[in-house]
């Protein structure tokens, strides 16, 4: 029954088919000679949060979603200290980060969970300037709203702006009652009673004409994501008392967006603007205009905007939703009006670029060498019965790719699903065709494309879909060191 899939494609893998291996706790990292050490304590907690009229039980780090900004600079070793106050065990993942696999955060495969009362000390050294965000590798948790910033400054930039913004977008299902595991116990439970297409076909619409004209023949497909969300948030604010980002006409503004969403693709547009693109996930990529971009669960995009006087909506529209709702934040740099929620700016009409479009800037390139060794990564699965795969098998059933260490390792990633999926690795960051290094890589139904990784960082790994329900429905596999 639902239950009995429930447990055999839970993403706690340490329950299922990996024996209770225990971790030890991991040596102490010394500084090296010259290295700065940046420390921080995080609590993960049970919250009231003011979403902005509307206020929610859930769990964060701290008493705000997202939880402070970390920050650091490139080649620093970070100490931060988790204290785990909430009543299940959980962990630290420091997404994107090329980090040392004990601090990787995942249980079961680099760690013990943290238990209830319990602390845990991650060390690392972040190598890569950029932009990325940390979450707990436990169930469906970031879905509560357990996620903050992480920003690794680069020494060696000039900084060639004036203000920099941390926009973090969510899609928000938790204090309605519902809780995201409930949510995966109901995902499952109708597709093994075979309601899944009827109710996937209600939840998230099937509705094309819903879409707006700029995203009317959006890559991604008509069915998008699995979980009915009633909210869309923009640093955790609701579009009908945003956050309002003030600046002055004429600053160069640099934007840092982080898609924490479990479930949503969206559509980013600052209206009366053009953006420039400058980095995807923390990587350096040819400056590039556009009128808005998709951003896929887990992605970070780094945009350059010179403001404009005036009032303007900072929209993050969700793709391929009847369920109405967006993320809005309100741009201000001179008196006026607040946007009104469901404002549309016609940006998002425009051209909406994808990861596919941009070119890597030539420092992000890895450098011109073949692969010494290729393997399939091919994502499947379906909503009945709710199961997701990856080479044919859910998690702790498929086998783990494996590398040598120095080896170059081309993975030919199909999507043999209708619906999209973006995939992420960990401890490492991959090169599309073009050169364009990410670790997170929103993937069409149907898409295939080689990706090329250097076996730089021996341990044991994950590739997974940061769609948090496919993942924790079996979309994951290991990537594992010979
Ligand atoms: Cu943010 Cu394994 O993921
Ligand atoms: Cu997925």
């Amino acid at each position: 029954g639902a239950s009995a899939t429930l447990a055999a494609c839970s993403g706690d893998a340490s329950a299922t088919s990996r024996p209770a291996a225990s971790f030890p706790r991991p040596e102490p990292v010394a500084p090296s000679p010259g290295q700065s050490v940046a420390s921080a304590r995080l609590t993960a907690a049970p919250v009231t949060l003011n979403l902005g009229g509307r206020t929610v039980q859930t769990w964060a780090y701290g008493d705000t979603a997202p939880g402070a900004t970390l920050r650091a600079t490139a080649g620093d070793l970070l100490r931060v200290t988790l204290d785990n106050q909430l009543p299940a065990d959980t962990t630290v993942h420091w997404h994107g980060v090329r980090l040392r696999p004990q601090a990787d955060g995942v249980p079961g495969l680099t760690q013990d969970p943290v238990g209830t009362g319990k602390s845990f000390l991650y060390e690392f050294t972040a190598p890569d300037p950029g932009t990325y965000f940390f979450h707990p590798h436990v169930g469906t948790q970031l879905d509560r709203g357990l996620y903050a910033p992480l920003i690794i400054d680069d020494p060696a930039e000039p900084g060639d702006y004036d203000l920099e913004w941390v926009v973090v977008l969510d899609d928000w299902i938790d204090g309605t009652g519902t809780t995201p595991d409930e949510v995966l116990e109901q995902l499952v439970a109708d597709g093994a009673s075979g309601t899944a297409g009827m109710d996937h076909g209600a939840m998230t619409g099937m509705d094309h004409g819903s879409m707006s004209a700029g995203q009317d023949g959006a890559p991604w497909g008509t069915d998008t994501g699995d979980v009915s969300y009633p909210h869309y948030l923009i640093n955790d604010r609701l579009p009908t008392d945003p956050t309002v980002l003030q600046g002055r006409a004429g600053q160069r503004v640099r934007l840092r967006v982080i898609s924490a969403a479990s479930d949503t693709i969206f559509a980013v547009a600052l209206g009366g603007h053009r953006m420039t693109l400058t980095h995807t996930d923390g990587w350096p990529v040819r400056p590039q205009q556009t009128d808005a971009f998709y951003i896929g669960m887990g992605e970070r995009y780094d945009a350059v905007v010179t403001l404009e006087p005036g009032v303007f909506p900072l929209v993050a529209r969700p793709v391929g939703r009847s369920t109405g709702g967006q993320g809005l934040a309100v741009v201000r740099t001179a008196t006026g009006a607040v946007p009104a929620a469901d404002v549309s700016p016609g940006e998002l009409d425009g051209n909406v670029l994808t990861a596919s479009q941009l070119e890597p800037d030539d420092a992000a390139r890895l450098p011109a060498k073949g692969p010494d060794l290729t393997a399939a990564l091919t994502l499947g699965g379906s909503m009945a019965p709710y199961l997701w795969t990856i080479n044919g098998a859910p998690y702790g059933q498929n086998e783990p790719l494996r590398v040598a260490p120095g080896q170059r390792l081309r993975l030919n990633a199909s999507n043999m699903t209708m619906m999209p999926h973006p995939l992420h690795l960990h401890g490492h960051t991959f090169a599309l065709p073009n050169g364009l290094r990410k670790d997170t890589l929103l993937m069409a139904p149907m898409e295939s494309v080689a990706l090329d990784l250097d076996a730089d960082n021996p341990g044991d790994w994950l590739i997974h879909c940061h769609n948090t329900y496919h993942a924790e429905a079996g979309m994951m596999i290991d990537l594992r060191y010979t």
